[in-house]
């Protein structure tokens, strides 16, 4: 079980100081959000900043990129010390040839995919990747209410990894708290993004303890849970 806290939701005044705590509360990944102000209505931080705290952790770096020109940033992200780069389903026929820059660069490779957008997109692909990313929000912004109508696509993604023998991680991504983290876990995900879910507690280090505890016992319900037929579109909100 993974748990990633999104830098997103850190105090930016003292990134350094906040990079480190993510790492002394156990934490396993640090999800980083690259927003370009045109895939999304946001805009977020580029590779310098990712430069600046990759020596102050051995954290593994979630990179995720919400941009509609990727292939112009995976080589900047790689040398700024992104272990895994997901790059988005929704930009079709690139998708392909991104993920073989980015295995050539030695990185690992990441889909996510968006709650308006079926899970038979990213069906052709899933031999190829080592995290599947299901948006549980529109991405954008920290600070969403969870999309419930996600979790069948997450049952989905399990039922086909299960059934093709596939090992590629299930991350969870948006409005992932106490309460939305266990529906996951029950559903089959193993990697849980969360920005304010963890950051707004008191005690970051207590909080990545208590959703790991939560996400572990909830897990094993995975097995016996109900799987359904393929996953639809769920409306946009
Ligand atoms: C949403 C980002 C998420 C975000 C999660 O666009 O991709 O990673 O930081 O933040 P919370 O947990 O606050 O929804
Ligand atoms: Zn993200």
């Amino acid at each position: 079980m993974i748990i990633a806290p999104s830098l997103l939701a850190a105090d930016f005044v003292r990134i350094a100081h906040e990079t480190r705590r993510v790492e002394k509360a156990g934490a396993d990944w640090l999800h980083l959000d690259i927003m370009d102000g045109h895939f999304v209505p946001n805009i977020s931080f580029g590779p310098q900043l990712v430069k600046t705290i990759r020596p102050l952790t051995k954290m593994f770096f979630d990179v995720h990129l919400m941009c509609s020109q990727p292939d112009i940033l995976l080589e900047p992200f790689a040398n700024a010390g992104a272990d895994q780069m997901n790059v988005h389903v929704e930009l079709g026929e690139q998708v392909a040839s991104l993920f073989m820059k980015i295995r050539s660069l030695g990185r690992k490779v990441g889909l996510a995919i968006n709650p308006p957008t079926a899970m038979a997109a990213v069906q052709p692909y899933l031999d190829r990747i080592d995290e599947l990313l299901i948006m549980t929000v529109n991405p954008g912004f920290g600070g969403q209410g969870f999309i419930h109508e996600t979790l069948p696509k997450i049952q989905q993604a399990s039922a086909w990894r299960r059934d093709l023998k596939l090992h590629f991680r299930i991350g969870v991504d948006g409005g992932i708290t106490y309460a939305t983290a266990p529906e996951c876990a029950r559903a089959g995900a193993d990697a849980f993004i969360s920005g304010t879910g963890l950051f707004t507690q008191r005690s970051l280090k207590g909080a990545v303890a208590k959703m790991r505890k939560l996400v572990v016992k909830n897990a094993l319900a995975n097995g016996t849970a109900p799987l359904p037929s393929m996953a639809a579109a769920v409306p946009a909100v």
